[in-house]
């Protein structure tokens, strides 16, 4: 009768326990080393012989049924205590969140982040390439070959070659335009691409760092033309200097990979030796452009008689430094918190292209 007791009184302790620690309690003082179950169980020894067996599977047999309420009870509690949780912690993702006050987004990073939301709403996806270039992609299939003096114009960091015997010696990209050929190698037109990243030189003076950043832009279909060229980059640059007026100057110029070259001057004033952008009467340089040459197209198997587009590239650290009166360039890659402080941005602020 006492068993009965013991057994009855134990599940219903479990069946009414309201929480996992009350139940631990219970299988504590039931199963637990000193546990009314476990004493029980070790109570058998103390039986004659003649009863043991039978007393020893009675015992064993409520412990088993006592061991499985208090699994089946626990999983029940569990559950229970899960959905209440999800109930109450529930996510309110419309609060404005704590603003982080230490943090900042550098200022290429944001600049980066504008010039992609800008050319995203053109059409344009973003395309990458590798740091560590062959002369192949960087000069040659650009129409640039060894010989070419252009090349004298990008001093380039050469790198140790897997292979020493390879035609084309391995370097650290001079500019993003060896992305293009990437790109086109691997893709059929039509092609609308931007490809932002670092590119390096051995350069290192207040405005030249060895590593700094470029973005590229290439257009390659049936139809695209110098006016399309013009019209993108026009609004490209009126967006980005959030200057609805801006003036844009296209004036010949040279590069291998592209005929006819043209170089981008954006409107400007120099007053009292103060630049300001807009519409001022005078004109700063700020990127190279033109019709992507037949050879290039050829080079990277696409048939200039069908296709042909444009190319530009641009430094991103210039543009930066333009919109956001950042005075010396090398000052980008001293890692000093007080300028990222001054010129960084708030993590969560939203590039100003977003609202063009
Ligand atoms: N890659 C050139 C440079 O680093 C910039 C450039 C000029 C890129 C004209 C182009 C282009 O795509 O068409 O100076």
């Amino acid at each position: 009768m006492d068993i009965d007791n013991l057994k009855s009184s134990v599940l219903q302790a479990i069946s009414s326990a309201e929480n996992i620690s009350a139940l631990e309690e219970i299988r504590v003082s039931s199963l637990g080393k000193k546990g009314s179950i476990t004493l029980l169980v070790k109570s058998v020894s103390e039986l004659p012989q003649e009863e043991r067996k039978s007393a020893g599977a009675l015992y064993n047999d409520i412990k088993n049924v006592v061991s499985e309420a208090l699994e089946s009870k626990k999983k029940e509690l569990e559950s229970f205590a899960l959905t209440e949780r999800l109930k109450n912690e529930k996510i309110d993702v419309s609060l404005p969140c704590r603003s982080t006050e230490t943090g900042r987004i550098h200022p290429i990073t944001q600049t980066i982040d504008e010039i992609v939301s800008i050319f995203a709403n053109m059409g344009f996806t973003v395309a990458k390439g590798p740091h560590i270039e062959t002369e192949y992609y960087n000069f040659e299939a650009l129409n640039t070959p060894s010989y070419h003096p252009a090349r004298d114009m990008q001093a380039t960091f050469f790198v140790p070659d897997a292979e020493p015997d390879s035609l084309y010696k391995s370097i650290l990209r001079t500019q993003t335009s060896a992305v293009q050929a990437r790109v086109m190698l691997n893709k059929k037109p039509p092609i609308r691409i931007i490809t932002p990243g670092s590119t390096y030189r051995c350069d290192y003076d207040q405005t030249h760092t060895p590593m700094f950043h470029q973005v590229e832009g290439l257009v390659i279909d049936e139809a695209s033309n110098m006016g399309h060229l013009k019209g993108c980059l026009l609004d490209f640059l009126r967006a980005f200097f959030a200057i609805d007026d801006l003036p844009i100057r296209f004036r010949a110029s040279y590069f291998p990979f592209t005929e006819p070259s043209a170089e981008v001057d954006i409107g400007c004033s120099r007053k009292d030796g103060k630049l300001k952008l807009g519409n001022y009467g005078d004109w700063l340089e700020i990127l190279g452009s033109g019709m992507v040459h037949p050879n290039v197209l050829k080079n990277c198997n696409i048939d200039p008689e069908k296709y042909q587009g444009f190319a530009f590239g641009m430094g991103i650290e210039r543009i930066a430094m333009l919109k956001y009166g950042i005075p010396d360039l090398r000052t980008f890659f001293d890692s000093d918190l007080r300028w990222l402080k001054h010129y960084g941005f708030m993590p969560l602020d939203i590039p100003n292209s977003a609202f063009c």
